[in-house]
């Protein structure tokens, strides 16, 4: 993403996420050892977030449509997959 294309819009970054590291998928992230090297793991979390903000339930096939194009050179794509899942469960109970 450019800096222009967001140029007056407000940004969230993973810092933003939580103040603790309470939010549900940062810690469905942490008890699915989701991490490996963690070099994508900042724009993994947040596509998630920005999935679950707009679709609270989503399938195993939405996703992997909305994560597609965030790629992880160590392959966490299933515990990813697992992690999203997780903590559209605990958004759910909440
Ligand atoms: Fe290493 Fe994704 S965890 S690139």
């Amino acid at each position: 993403t450019r800096v222009s294309e967001v140029d007056g819009k407000a940004v969230t970054t993973i810092e933003g996420l939580s103040e603790d590291g309470t939010h549900p998928l940062q810690i469905a992230w942490l008890s699915n050892n989701v991490s490996q090297c963690g070099y994508c793991q900042p724009g993994q979390i947040m596509k998630a977030a920005d999935l679950l903000a707009r679709n609270p339930q989503p399938s195993s096939q939405e996703i992997d449509s909305a994560l597609r194009g965030n790629l992880c050179r160590c392959g966490t794509y299933k515990r990813i997959r697992i992690a999203v899942a997780d903590a559209a469960g605990q958004m759910k109970e909440a």
